[in-house]
């Protein structure tokens, strides 16, 4: 039945956006093995993780002590871990279609010192919601959703998950991350706005691929609103850690460049490519590895809604 574990090296396209992926994560298909991400997707949420930190905040403001919060596509659960360190009284399940990275989550859980109250859920989404208990009084999804190919039916699914008086928030958009200036000293300026088209591209791509890929225009409060749900605030939270970035940061960036380097090599020119080629040569100068003004600028926007008591 739908609980299935879902493919780890199956469909899911590069998950663009954010080319938030390890040097390992892409297969020979060119679909995401979400797995080999792992370190990727853990160094990413954890530096992102003050902004995180203020979204749960807001979220906070609202839902006050919530029973059940679920983390609906939590991946290596950094950010599952944050709400159970927010919510003191709350039991948190993280659900995703990889169980490698749940594994991730229970550990981070147990060395965090949440283990009683923290839970996993491997399936696809949105069907292995059937799962739980009872609803969720918050129902968390970050960059998940547009993993799913009707991404209406699915924001209808978690709104279906939800206590009365429950609110579902959703991570979708916001702005992509910066590291460089737009001017690095060599190449052609305007670097990362080129990468910037060329995933987009690659996003479409992989959504028009997706199995019952429903086209939609993303009005999230819209959405929200069609899905039964009161829409009640959306807000953007800023990662902004300048230059020079902590060590952990620059590594960080030194993996996610050599990733999208990877992934999109071929839909670089010539001179981006050499400029690739000496952004991650660890003994050049210039290199992300070594110069002195690598930074990390991103902004995550968060849309809340209430389930009508
Ligand atoms: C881009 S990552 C986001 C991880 C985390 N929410 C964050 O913001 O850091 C997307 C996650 O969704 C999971 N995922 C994607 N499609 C899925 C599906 N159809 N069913 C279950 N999980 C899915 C992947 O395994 C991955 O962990």
């Amino acid at each position: 039945m739908a609980h299935a574990d879902h493919d780890q090296h199956g469909r899911h396209g590069d998950d663009a956006p954010h080319a938030h992926t390890g040097h390992a994560g892409h297969s020979h298909d060119g679909a995401v093995d979400w797995a080999a991400m792992v370190a990727l997707l853990e160094a990413e949420a954890e530096l992102n993780s003050p902004a995180y930190a203020r979204a749960l905040a807001w979220l906070a403001e609202d839902v006050t002590e919530p029973g059940l919060i679920v983390d609906a596509g939590s991946g290596p659960g950094v950010i599952a871990c944050l709400f159970a360190e927010t919510f003191p009284g709350a039991r948190v399940v993280a659900a995703d279609g990889s169980a490698p990275l749940l594994e991730h989550a229970r550990a981070r859980a147990a060395r965090q010192g949440v283990a009683d109250r923290f839970d996993t859920i491997v399936g696809e989404l949105p069907y292995s919601l059937k799962e739980l208990e009872y609803p969720a009084d918050l129902l968390w999804a970050s960059r998940s959703l547009h993993h799913l190919g009707d991404q209406r039916a699915g924001l209808a699914a978690f709104g279906a998950r939800l206590a009365p008086g429950g609110t579902l928030a959703v991570l979708e958009g916001g702005l992509r991350p910066r590291y460089l200036p737009r001017d690095i000293g060599f190449g052609r300026p305007g670097l990362q706005a080129r990468l910037d088209a060329v995933q987009e591209d690659r996003f479409a791509r992989m959504r028009a691929e997706l199995p019952g890929a429903a086209a939609v225009t993303e009005d999230w409060p819209a959405l929200l609103g069609a899905a039964g749900l009161k829409h009640t605030g959306t807000r953007s939270f800023l990662l902004d850690v300048p230059a020079p970035l902590p060590e952990r940061a620059r590594a960080f960036v030194v993996s996610a460049l050599t990733r999208t380097r990877e992934v999109f090599a071929e839909d670089l020119d010539a001179e981006d490519r050499a400029t690739f080629d000496r952004l991650l040569d660890p003994t050049d100068p210039g290199s992300v590895h070594l110069r002195p003004d690598v930074f990390a600028l991103a902004a995550h926007t968060v849309h809340r809604a209430v389930r009508p008591a």
